[in-house]
């Protein structure tokens, strides 16, 4: 894979993470329901990826409403008003619509008139991106504080006659506020970010941008749906997982031991394990939660950052680690105290 060309340097005032929050979907679509969609089984999906439900969103629930939902509960953990928000990145590659960004709608939502809004796609890696970007505008000086939320309503964008991709995905959104740190408490310690064009065939919607117009055609043949190449992505994911995760704990100064806690992306539970397993973590170490939401893209590291903050599972002083794959392909990491 193709060195990155632009890797984040630590900035020099430190940012923290004051606030984590989450949402998703009331629906519960389980295996068995997939049983009577596509030829598949409740064995092959939890044996193959470690999924056994997902939440899908209501048909007038959109990308905005989850990524507002994720972000009140994040600003009310930080104490931050909607009115204070300076920034708001949404990462999604299921906006509402092209334009303009779903950042745009969740700035209404949150009465945030003040904010800069805007959305990254980074497909899985998103949520990290926005991580990376927002740390850096503050420690620059250029905003106060940040909403970042990564949001997808996948199942909008899936091929539910294609049992090699609709058993995988989910719907919801989790969020952080990102604020100066003026003690050590919840730091951004590093980062690290990775692209290979090269591979973007792997895993995309070829439908619906201007390469591919949506036409009855297009639609007729599905071509504005998730389309993967699912063996040779696992073995990318793998990689490029394990290397940035490396990447970032050796710009923290840390070595795996040192690590309370990873937070994968949440794709497949055999990608997770195997990671876990070249990295030398024990499964005591590593948060998982794809089983009751299967990939949720941009949103699966946020959730799973909120539900680990919010049960406990991390405590002040923790060292965890954050680490993303997706499409582009893009990868992503972080080390963050606690
Ligand atoms: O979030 C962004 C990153 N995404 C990922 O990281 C996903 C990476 N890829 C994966 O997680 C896995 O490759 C999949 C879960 C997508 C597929 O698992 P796999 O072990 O790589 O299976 P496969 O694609 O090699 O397919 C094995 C067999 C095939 O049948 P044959 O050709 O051996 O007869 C597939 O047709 O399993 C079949 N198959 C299924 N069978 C029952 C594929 N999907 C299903 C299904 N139910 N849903």
């Amino acid at each position: 894979m193709a060195s990155p060309s632009q890797n984040g340097s630590d900035p020099p005032q430190p940012v923290r993470i004051a606030g984590t929050g989450s949402y998703v979907p009331d629906r519960i679509m389980t295996n068995r329901e997939l049983e009577d969609l596509v030829e598949t089984s409740d064995d092959w999906i939890t044996s193959r990826t470690g999924i056994r439900e997902r939440r899908i969103a209501a048909e007038g629930e959109l990308t905005s409403h989850m990524a507002a939902a994720a972000a009140r509960r994040a600003l009310e953990q930080a104490g931050v008003k909607g009115d204070e928000v300076e920034l708001i990145i949404v990462a999604t590659i299921t906006p509402d619509t092209i334009t303009p960004a779903t950042a745009c709608y969740v700035q209404q939502e949150l009465g945030a008139l003040r904010a800069v809004a805007f959305d990254v796609s980074a497909a899985c890696s998103g949520f990290l991106y926005a991580l990376e970007i927002a740390r850096h505008a503050i420690a620059a000086g250029a905003f106060r504080n940040a909403v970042i939320v990564g949001a997808e309503k996948l199942s909008a964008f899936v091929n539910w006659t294609d049992r090699n991709t609709c058993v995988l995905f989910g719907d919801g959104a989790g969020a952080a506020v990102l604020l100066p740190s003026e003690d050590h408490h919840g730091r951004i310690l590093s980062s690290h970010l990775g692209t290979d064009g090269a591979q973007a065939e792997l895993l995309n919607i070829p439908g619906g941008g201007a390469a591919c117009p949506i036409t009855p055609d297009n639609v007729e043949k599905r071509l504005a749906t998730l389309a993967m190449q699912g063996r040779e992505v696992f073995k990318h994911a793998v990689n490029a997982m394990r290397r940035a995760s490396e990447t970032a704990m050796e710009k923290a100064g840390l070595t795996t031991g040192e690590i309370a806690l990873v937070i994968p992306h949440q794709a497949n539970l055999r990608i997770i394990d195997a990671i876990a397993e070249r990295l030398n973590l024990p499964a005591e170490k590593v948060f998982v939660n794809l089983d009751k939401y299967g990939n949720t893209s941009a949103a699966a590291v946020a959730i799973a950052l909120d539900e680990a903050n919010r049960s406990g599972r991390i405590r002040t002083g923790d060292r965890i680690l954050l680490v993303a794959f997706g499409a582009g392909l893009t990868w992503a990491s972080a080390v963050v105290e606690w």
